[in-house]
């Protein structure tokens, strides 16, 4: 590993900052993301060949906001800033940075941005393209020995570039797909600039993660894996059973919130594999928990926790003891939107949830994939074998079904959402479509409107439909579905679905819905 060419990405507590490292993995270089406070001593010591710094919700110019030594400006490795991390490399500089007045420099969204060609990061880009901003402060003046390269109609310094050392500042991010030629930027900064090779690759994490955890979890030690049936937990059985073997006892826990039939068919994929597979019905003790409860984060932690408790629960029952390991696929989106870090909370995923007491049951929570995106873990489980009816598996939340029913859950409505989904899912595989849309399920609102059905009136839910095309879960974009098909869909639904009569379309991206309604 040591020879490996590496970035180290600065985390100021961005929502995206993960998603950076996301994205100069998948453009061939080895990269960590580390908190701002790190030493230049260890900065050195890991010789990265560039670094980053990332976005964050705090204003440069505060006593208190994250700031670094500015000794890391005399390293001589480049440096790229984006966002916060752009107005800090203008503050320490010289240069000034400044809170937008409403009308003046504060951008939000999609934003036509001019970028000079003439500057190496923006090769093979042309001149004006979208970008994707996000910030109430802006750059006013540029620092001493940097030039203007880029600039929105509300933003002047939109992008700067002191090229004799390398350091570059974007108050956009490129991180994200919103940004057109995001991905050309960083692959520029890499590839121009840090003058990088590309020895990373997929296959390389699985070889290490397997050798480490190899050494970490020993000879005799055992592991509870927490299946979920989905492709994180699946990829993470293949890649346990790799390190302990037999020592696996993969545990199911169905909550009664599955989609239609779904338990039977995990049940039916794992049983085939050469692993312990065990399947635990807890309908009643979660529909139980969740009686009245509304609020979102409510029903997560409540889940989140039960979940907990069942696997305590099975780990007595298997003869799992306080020097064996409780393993969950835990991936990276999970991990930033549950608040880790500097980051805010947006929705606690449900495998972040454990209660201290279960955590306190085992030696050790294994989380290896919990740096990955989505498709990292796809790329994965097609190293390690997996056929691609798993790889390819829709997401399925955690909580399930339960943080799509708005409001409290009961089993009736949980039925009625079940029935929704299922037609919704059949149309758009019977029109081919589900190779094109990478997440689509109903959601059953706890809105009832007026309806006419024969002749007579009704009074039921509206059922909403969603639908997004991604690759990394962290931002998403509605899908343009046909109007055919999505009439197919709500006339089946109206006349099979017994307390849904009106049906509506979810058309926001994310940001800044999320794909979720809880
Ligand atoms: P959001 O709603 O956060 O969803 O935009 C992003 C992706 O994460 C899934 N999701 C979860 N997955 N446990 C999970 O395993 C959870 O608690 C959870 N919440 C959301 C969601 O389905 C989407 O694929």
């Amino acid at each position: 590993m040591s020879n490996r060419e590496k970035i180290i990405v600065l985390d100021f507590g961005g929502q995206y900052n993960q998603l950076i490292a996301r994205r100069v993995r998948e453009l061939g270089v080895y990269c960590e993301v580390k908190p701002y406070t790190m030493p230049i001593d260890e900065i050195k010591e890991e010789n990265p060949i560039g670094i980053i710094f990332t976005g964050g919700p705090q204003s440069v110019y505060l006593d208190d906001s994250p700031k670094v030594d500015k000794e890391i400006f005399s390293l001589g490795i480049p440096i790229l800033g984006i966002c916060y991390g752009c107005q800090l490399i203008a503050q320490l500089l010289g240069g000034s940075v400044v809170a937008a007045s409403d009308d003046n420099a504060r951008e939000y969204g999609k934003t036509n941005t001019y970028l000079n060609p003439d500057c190496e990061i923006f090769d093979d880009i042309p001149e004006n393209s979208s970008t994707w901003m996000s910030h109430g402060d802006y750059m006013e003046k540029v620092p001493n020995g940097f030039v203007n390269v880029g600039h929105s109609a509300a933003c002047p310094n939109a992008a700067i570039a002191n090229k004799e050392k390398r350091f570059y500042a974007l108050q956009f991010h490129p991180e994200v797909n919103h940004t057109e030629y995001g991905k050309t930027i960083i692959k520029n900064f890499l590839y121009k600039v840090c003058q990088a090779k590309g020895d990373w690759n997929m296959d390389d994490f699985g070889k290490i993660t397997i050798q480490r955890l190899k050494s970490e979890i020993g000879e005799n030690s055992r592991i509870l894996l927490a299946l979920s049936g989905g492709v994180d937990s699946a990829v993470l059985a293949a890649l346990l059973s790799r390190v302990v073997g037999k020592r696996l006892t993969c545990v199911f826990v169905d909550h009664g919130l599955m989609r239609k039939d779904e338990g039977d068919e995990i049940e039916a994929t794992f049983k085939s594999w050469d692993i312990n597979f065990v399947r635990v019905n807890t309908e009643k003790r979660f529909l139980d928990k969740l009686k009245n409860i509304e609020d979102p984060q409510e029903k997560r932690h409540i889940i989140g926790a039960e979940f907990g408790y069942v696997f305590r629960d099975e780990a007595e029952k298997f003869g799992i003891t306080n020097s064996d390991y409780l393993a969950q696929g835990t991936i990276y989106p999970d991990v930033i939107e549950s608040g880790e870090g500097d980051a805010e909370v947006i929705k606690s995923h449900h495998n972040k949830l454990l209660p201290p007491e279960v955590i306190a049951r085992f030696k050790g929570i294994v989380e290896p994939l919990d740096l990955l995106f989505k498709d990292e873990v796809r790329a994965l489980g097609r190293n390690l074998g997996l056929p691609e009816t798993i790889i390819n598996r829709q997401p399925f939340p955690g909580p399930g079904l339960a943080i799509r029913i708005i409001g409290d859950v009961t089993q009736e409505k949980a039925d009625t959402l079940r029935q929704a989904d299922y037609i919704m899912r059949e149309e758009i595989a019977n029109a081919g479509e589900d190779k094109n849309i990478n997440q689509y399920f109903a959601v059953l609102t706890n809105l009832r409107s007026v309806g006419v059905m024969g002749d007579g009136r009704t009074y039921d839910y509206t059922l909403a439909l969603r639908a997004v095309t991604t690759t990394d879960f962290m931002t998403a974009d509605y899908a343009r579905i046909p109007y055919d098909i999505l009439d197919r869909i709500s006339n089946r639904i109206i006349n099979e679905v017994k307390g849904i009569n009106r049906i509506v379309y979810d058309i926001t991206s994310k940001p800044p819905a999320t794909v979720e309604w809880e």
